[in-house]
């Protein structure tokens, strides 16, 4: 069994943050989130991975993730042209994927449990696609999966205007090498791009068998700054405290994780958070759900329940810093005016002086 993990796309709903980089790298925890997924496959034994990239990021990408090795697999990177769509992405990849059955993994998933139960039900039994169900109250922004009594998958409907069901499929789907007939068969959807919900209709269709996981654990689609946060949130949730850096005159409460020369100075850090190897905590509060990334400097502040990429400063803060998410080698200072809670969404190399 191969892995397929999709890192391309625009990611328009994280701008601007995705003017410069790949929404797949953004950190949860400090770890892009494309590197969850891709230890989720190797735990569930698929170590031969495709990981299809865009002419745009692609270089990031293979820069952060390399040839595999460090994850216990073996990476071959796909060029996807143009962005036209998930069953686009299968087609291309086809080559990689020969006679082989496959797990197709969007980069930008993050499911808190891993996938081992799927993959091995996938596995055990003779299906010729597995997707994974999610129930949401409003799935509108997902594809949507309605069941037959028996519980089989009767109909999949993308993005649906109207309420049909609250199963939307998560970006995690399993194929035997019957899907390439169903990628090269469907159309481009209103939107240009040959859609995975309508590979999996073809797949009902034609009455092959089709069966649907319903998850009862934890799943984000990192699309947007909340679901970043909230993935964040997940992932700090049940992490344990450690202390690889230094702390002088200081107060940690709870689990705070110090990443190696991380280092704290007269500040308090309320956890759970993490902060990144050589950044510099100092006359700071910390708060909940925060995770700083590598070389930052947080000085004269407070900030919780946010993400703040690497290199960035945020010193001289009289407002606090809240349910924000801080591009790489971004600088804010805020040295006069009103002290008040802000929330930002900052890209790469942001400058803000308030
Ligand atoms: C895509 C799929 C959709 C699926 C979702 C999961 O949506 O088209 O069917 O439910 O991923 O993340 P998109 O990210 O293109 O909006």
């Amino acid at each position: 069994m191969k892995g397929l993990v999709l890192s391309g796309g625009k990611g328009t709903r994280l701008r601007p943050l995705t003017y410069t980089g790949a929404k797949q790298l953004v950190p949860v925890a400090n770890k892009p989130v494309l590197f969850y997924a891709l230890e989720d496959l190797v735990e569930a034994g698929v170590t031969e991975i495709g990981i299809v990239i865009s002419p745009e990021t692609g270089e990031q990408v293979k820069q952060a993730a390399g040839d595999g090795s460090r994850f216990g697999a073996r990476f071959t990177y796909l060029l996807q042209a143009q962005p036209l769509g998930i069953a686009h992405a299968i087609k291309i990849a086809q080559p990689f994927i020969g006679a082989d059955p496959f797990i197709l993994f969007l980069g930008d998933n993050f499911i808190r449990g891993g996938i081992v139960p799927q993959v091995n039900a996938f596995r055990g039994q003779a299906m010729d696609a597995q997707i994974i169900l999610y129930e949401m109250q409003d799935p509108s922004s997902m594809g949507v999966a309605i069941l037959n009594d028996q519980g089989r998958v009767q109909r999949v409907v993308e993005k649906p205007k109207q309420f049909i069901s609250p199963y939307a499929v998560i970006g995690i789907y399993m194929f035997s090498p019957l899907v390439f007939e169903a990628v090269h068969a469907i159309q481009p959807s209103a939107r240009g791009e040959l859609e995975i919900t309508d590979t999996i209709q073809y797949l009902v269709d034609k009455g092959l068998n089709v069966r649907a996981h319903r998850l009862t654990d934890a799943w984000v689609d990192t699309g947007r700054i909340g679901d970043m946060l909230e993935a964040n949130r997940l992932v700090l949730d049940v992490m344990s405290g450690k202390n690889d850096g230094s702390v002088e005159n200081s107060v940690l409460e709870g689990r705070v994780i110090l990443e190696q020369g991380a280092r704290v100075v007269n500040s308090k850090i309320r956890g759970p958070a993490i902060i990144g190897k050589g950044t510099l905590i100092e006359n700071a509060f910390v708060g909940p759900y925060t995770a700083i990334h590598h070389d930052c400097v947080v000085r004269n502040c407070e900030i919780e329940h946010s993400i703040v990429l690497d290199n960035s400063r945020l010193e001289d803060l009289r407002a606090r810093v809240a349910d924000s998410l801080i591009g790489r080698n971004a600088q804010i200072n805020h040295t006069a005016g009103p002290s008040q809670t802000i929330r930002l969404m900052l890209g790469d190399f942001s400058q803000v002086g308030l």
